[in-house]
């Protein structure tokens, strides 16, 4: 993966090679920075409108939830509260590639929502091999709801997304349903400075993928050779993030036994964050055989977040 995209032209790296735990710490830090309101803002939408939500998903049934990607606990808290509300005690099965950010996210709900029943399950979700995603089977009297937040579902492109979504769909029952979180299109200013920020905290989460490789390949990079540089797509409706060579330049990956050039201003894609159109993530859920059945957005129309119920 990583020979084939730094030989490719346009030479690319995937984006989940961010997330070493030095990037999962920046990526941490990136949800806290004043540029960076997708956090925020989908965490004041769950604030506002977490009963509705859990309401509109159980009916009149119990729920058990599951979410894809452990990484937004503090999120996910919100909705668990709301759930407990709601029935009491409640089942939650977070899923992740990661052990150790399963178990943090096992240790941090136990301790803070003890009505919470937690069972991590370690998966690929993001790479399986095209069959349906497998959710423990629900009870009688219950339905699952997944979790599916953050606008992690942005980071893939469209068709991959689309191939998840259903995967996602063929694991689920009659009256399950799936809750997305999609960022916005909006402003292209607004959009750049949360991809860009003063502090240089993006800049230091793209370039740790170069320092990651250095780390884990025996590269060679210098990682100040390369500028930070974030894009706004509009056509594709996508921030793309880069690494764009300062100077002409060769770099070395010993562990894989290939060397690479970089010409000046020659650039790595390192990521697409995809912002959605009003509607568009309700056709997504449709065309993966979701039934669209409530979205909550805030005032400023910036972050959506969206029901879909298996019929
Ligand atoms: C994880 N994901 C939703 C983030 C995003 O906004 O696309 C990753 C990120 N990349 C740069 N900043 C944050």
């Amino acid at each position: 993966m990583v020979r084939e995209g730094l030989t490719a032209a346009p030479k690319r790296l995937p984006p989940w090679l961010f997330y070493d735990a030095e990037g999962s710490r920046l990526f941490e830090a990136i949800t806290a920075l004043p540029e960076y309101y997708l956090t925020r803002t989908e965490r004041a939408i769950l604030a506002d409108h977490g009963r509705s939500m859990m309401a509109q998903a159980a009916g009149g049934a119990r729920l058990r939830i599951a979410e894809l990607g452990a990484g937004s606990a503090e999120k996910t808290r919100l909705l668990l509260r709301a759930a407990m509300e709601r029935q009491g005690a409640v089942k939650y099965e977070p899923i992740d590639v990661s052990a150790s950010a399963l178990d943090a996210a096992r240790r941090r709900i136990e301790r803070d929502l003890p009505g919470v029943h937690v069972t991590p399950l370690v998966m690929d979700y993001a790479h399986g091999n095209g069959r349906g995603l497998e959710f423990a089977a629900a009870a009688d009297g219950e339905r699952m709801l997944v979790l599916y937040i953050g606008s992690s579902i942005g980071n893939f492109e469209p068709k991959e997304a689309a191939r998840l979504m259903r995967r996602l769909r063929a694991g689920l029952k009659p009256g399950d349903s799936l809750l997305l979180g999609v960022d916005l299109v909006k402003d292209g200013a607004l959009l750049l400075a949360a991809y860009d920020d003063a502090a240089g905290v993006t800049e230091a989460f793209n370039k740790n993928l170069l320092a990651r490789l250095n780390r884990e390949l025996g590269s060679d990079f210098d990682v100040e050779a390369f500028a930070h540089r974030a894009v706004w797509n509009e056509a594709e409706g996508r921030i793309e993030m880069h690494l764009e060579s300062r100077w002409a330049q060769r770099v070395r990956v010993t562990a894989l036994d290939f060397e690479t050039e970089f010409a000046e201003g020659e650039t790595i894609h390192t990521e697409n964050s995809y912002k959605f159109r009003p509607g568009q993530a309700e056709a997504m859920l449709a065309d993966a055989g979701f039934r669209p059945t409530g979205a909550w957005s805030d005032a400023r129309g910036w972050f959506c977040v969206c029901l879909g119920q298996v019929e």
